[in-house]
């Protein structure tokens, strides 16, 4: 069943008030079953940040393809340890968050699960300032650096990781192995210009992207299966994470790399609409209330102003989706309290009508509602918590 339509959702949600969160089932599963096939049955590891929602977690977990969970704060992924969400737990972002440490340390269930980055000596000398010396064995991942720099001076990706090359990321792996209370068992690399950056954006930006992307691919293909070899003849690795919803099949070429990440791929929020890769669906919408009608050519809603992260642009603002033809004035965006949106189709909504958005990103939504309200064959079948929802937020 087509559920893209206006129709479908206001009636699936009629004795539901917005603003309100809606997950189309349908959509969510076709993205899932889509990621997979680009990863032509090498795992796929979900990335919670993306889903923010337990309920979402638990039903890509249950697909065969999907495996393991990258979380991005370590107080999250000892809370799916805890909930028996997942016992393969990679925290993508190193932590230094004390009392996380702490309860890792403390809960064997735990330490036997999770993971945690380093990127540098300075982040075991953290751990070891907070646990002691003589604390139990903690696993950690080696963090090396995907950005592009075909040139002194530039770099084409994220800022993260000081582990450029494979002799650093050696050295990183010998410092790790030389220290009692540490194991290394894999190591990840996220190519962010690859797997984060659309290159069929209809802009005249893409043909440049996509030169820059197959140039970063082809670098990094050489480097990182050259580190992954230098840190594998010190350490016996059990994976080699790289990747997001973006670049899967790139990535998953790379016989050094054993999985990938996804997540964003789930939801198919709007940053993730330009893509020569894949096209998701639409899974999560938001619908606010028409509470004034100002002229006849424009409505003004209630709420809306869920702004997503990032360098600020338009690209980052919600984007009115059904009835299609809707637009937000330029002049005042998404509001913190009032959203005014234009275009034909304004003309006819009244107050109380509703307006179907897409967030910027996948995960973001979550934190603005308590609930997602399930929707499938055109009705809400189950209203799940987001993360927000069970009273968690993790930064
Ligand atoms: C380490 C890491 N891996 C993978 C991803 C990709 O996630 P997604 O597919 O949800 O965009 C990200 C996103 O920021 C990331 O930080």
């Amino acid at each position: 069943m087509s559920t893209s339509s206006a129709v479908t959702f206001d009636l699936a949600t009629k004795d539901l008030d917005p603003p309100l969160a809606v997950i189309d089932l349908a959509a969510f599963d076709a993205n899932a079953d889509d990621l997979l096939r680009r990863a032509e049955g090498r795992p796929i590891r979900l990335v919670s940040k993306s889903l923010r929602c337990r309920y979402l977690i638990e039903r890509a977990l249950a697909k065969p393809g999907f495996s393991g969970l990258m979380c991005y704060s370590l107080a999250e992924a000892l809370w799916h340890v805890e909930s028996g969400t997942c016992d393969d737990i990679l925290v993508a972002y190193p932590t230094a968050d004390r009392g996380a440490l702490r309860r890792l340390a403390a809960d064997e269930r735990a330490r036997a699960a999770i993971t945690i980055m380093v990127d540098s000596a300075a982040h075991l000398d953290f751990v070891t300032a907070v646990l002691g010396p003589g604390h139990p064995e903690i696993r950690v991942c080696l963090e090396l650096d995907a950005s592009w720099r075909p040139l002194r001076l530039v770099h084409v990706g994220t800022r993260r990781s000081p582990v450029f090359t494979p002799r650093q990321a050696a050295a990183l792996a010998r410092s790790v192995v030389a220290r009692p209370g540490f194991r290394l068992v894999g190591l990840m690399a996220y190519e962010g210009q690859i797997a984060g950056l659309p290159d069929a954006t209809g802009k005249r930006t893409d043909a440049l992207v996509r030169w820059m992307q197959r140039r970063s691919a082809r670098e990094l293909a050489r480097r990182r299966a050259e580190a992954v070899r230098a840190v594998r003849a010190i350490a016996e690795l059990e994976f080699v994470n790289g990747g997001g919803s973006g670049s899967i099949e790139l990535t998953l070429a790379e016989p050094a790399v054993t999985e990938a990440a996804a997540g964003s791929g789930l939801i198919g929020s709007t940053l993730f609409d330009g893509y020569t890769r894949f096209r998701p669906r639409p899974a999560a919408l938001f619908a606010l209330p028409v509470v004034h009608k100002p002229t006849a050519r424009i409505a003004t809603l209630f709420a809306g102003g869920y702004i997503a992260s990032g360098p600020p642009s338009a690209s980052r603002l919600p984007s009115p989706y059904l009835p299609a033809g809707l637009r937000l004035l330029p002049v005042e965006g998404a509001g913190e309290v009032q959203t005014p949106v234009t275009g034909k189709p304004a003309r006819d909504l009244r107050i109380g009508d509703r307006v179907w958005f897409r967030h910027a990103k996948a995960g973001e939504l979550a934190e603005r509602f308590t609930e997602y309200h399930i929707v499938e064959d055109g009705r809400v079948v189950r209203t799940v918590p987001t993360y927000r929802g069970e009273q968690q937020n993790f930064g």
